[in-house]
């Protein structure tokens, strides 16, 4: 046994001994009791996640912050706002927010002095607002003036809003902790303000609505689907489970798209457009390709007569009865030149078709790869279906539709399957 793994196997068996340790001593009221066969929550994640914790030191990785943007007059009354990650909720009751500030930002002398300040909420399409108040000073420019935002006097503290922001929270000064870098403003809340159309029936803000910017890492994101209910994140979700299956999950929609594309088989009669063709053509043709020749053509195939025929005479390719169309890639020999021999052209229409499957999975169509090349009489059914030049050698045909669901991806994870050197 390999020795990352038996050291995952161990790390796994340790959480797992600690949670049942700790699921028996807890007098929670929420804590549920696994039922029996349940993988352990804590066991499940340390399995699939296989590497080990790396120290980072001193570092700001708390993600995600929020990204808001704080209001605040000068002494002349003139309006400014500055973005602020390092804030938050810091109390209940009198409810209250902490926003941290270095003293050479202008905010600073504008909060110290007034003693209150408005935190203004921003949605994701806002960020290009919020990035330009966190990168100009208002000692420099009126950031007013300059992004065609409108300052508003709050209606209870002695500080401007932000009129195009969705939410807007009025507050006043109640002390500050100065730590080093940054000065810790906290601010009492005094009042809030919503859009109306963020909020849903029972005069609370529908997140969803309000689709607020998140700041982590360095760039601004905007929030995904609810995952649980506070409270209820044990249960189901929309009838997928809450319980989130990391081997399923990729760091980043590429990964995401080339771990669930599938051989799809079974299509609905759903058409294809033509731009979904040429977006998968697009992809195609951005493969790498041996010293640039591009060694290909594209036979785009949508008239049903010649689907149902290459359906009848390809043994593999029974689907294209039900594909709404097929791309048959074809290597160009005239193109190939001198690395003909050499199978280039293969590879170059090869790096192709995963290009096409790929961008298949990625706009919610299906797609498989069946063989035409190097199989003789598998290539004759398509030269003389599509009444093929003789330079064009068809690699394959890749029928093309909507997925009915059926067809799956398949784990083809095999660790015995690599030499490590
Ligand atoms: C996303 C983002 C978050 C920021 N967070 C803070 C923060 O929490 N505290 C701070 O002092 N500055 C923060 N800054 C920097 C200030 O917004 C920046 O210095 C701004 O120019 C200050 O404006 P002012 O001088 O008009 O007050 C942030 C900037 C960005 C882009």
């Amino acid at each position: 046994m390999q020795k990352s793994k038996f050291l995952n196997i161990v790390l796994a068996a340790a959480v797992w001994v600690l949670e049942i340790l700790l699921a028996t001593k807890s007098d929670r009221p929420d804590k549920v009791a696994a039922a029996p066969g349940d993988i352990p929550l804590a066991a499940s994640l340390v399995a699939a996640v296989p590497f080990m914790k790396k120290s980072l030191g001193v570092s700001a990785e708390m993600h995600p912050k929020p990204a808001v943007v704080i209001g605040s007059y000068d002494k002349a009354g003139k309006p400014n706002i500055m973005t602020a990650a390092w804030a938050g909720i810091c109390n209940s009751n009198p409810l209250s927010i902490a926003v941290s500030m270095r003293p050479a930002t202008y905010s600073y002398g504008n909060v110290t002095d007034m003693k209150s300040f408005t935190v203004n909420i921003p949605s994701a399409e806002m960020a290009k607002y919020v990035d330009y108040a966190g990168r100009f000073s208002g000692k420099d420019v009126d950031k007013f003036k300059e992004t065609g935002l409108t300052p508003i006097k709050a209606e209870f503290v002695n500080a401007p809003y932000v009129k195009e922001f969705p939410i807007v929270i009025e507050c006043e000064l109640t002390g500050f902790h100065d730590l080093g870098s940054h000065r810790q403003f906290i601010g009492k809340i005094i009042d809030v303000k919503a859009d109306e159309a963020i909020l849903y029936a029972a005069g609370r803000v529908d997140v969803n609505l309000l689709n607020p910017l998140i700041y982590a890492g360095g760039n601004y994101y905007e929030t995904g689907r609810l995952i649980a209910k506070v409270g209820e994140s044990l249960k189901d979700i929309d009838g997928k489970p809450f319980v989130p299956d990391y081997s399923q999950r990729y760091a980043n929609e590429t990964l995401e798209v080339i771990h669930n594309r599938k051989s799809v088989r079974h299509f609905t009669d759903q058409p294809v457009s033509k731009v979904q063709l040429e977006t998968l053509l697009r992809a195609g043709m951005a493969a790498p390709s041996a010293v640039n020749r591009q060694p290909w053509v594209f036979y785009v195939v949508t008239q049903r007569e010649t689907l149902d025929t290459l359906s009848r005479q390809l043994p593999y390719a029974k689907m294209l009865t039900q594909a709404q169309a097929a791309i048959v890639v074809c290597g160009n020999m005239e193109k190939a030149g001198n690395l003909q021999e050499k199978g280039y052209w293969v590879q170059d229409c090869a790096a192709a078709t995963q290009n096409i499957l790929l961008a298949a999975e990625s706009i919610g169509l299906g797609a498989v790869w069946t063989a035409s090349y190097p199989y003789d009489d598998r290539t004759q059914v398509v030269i003389k279906a599509l009444s093929l030049p003789e330079n064009h050698v068809p690699l394959n045909v890749i029928p093309i539709g909507y997925p009915t669901g059926e067809d799956v991806p398949k784990d083809k994870w095999k660790p015995e399957n690599i030499i490590w050197k």
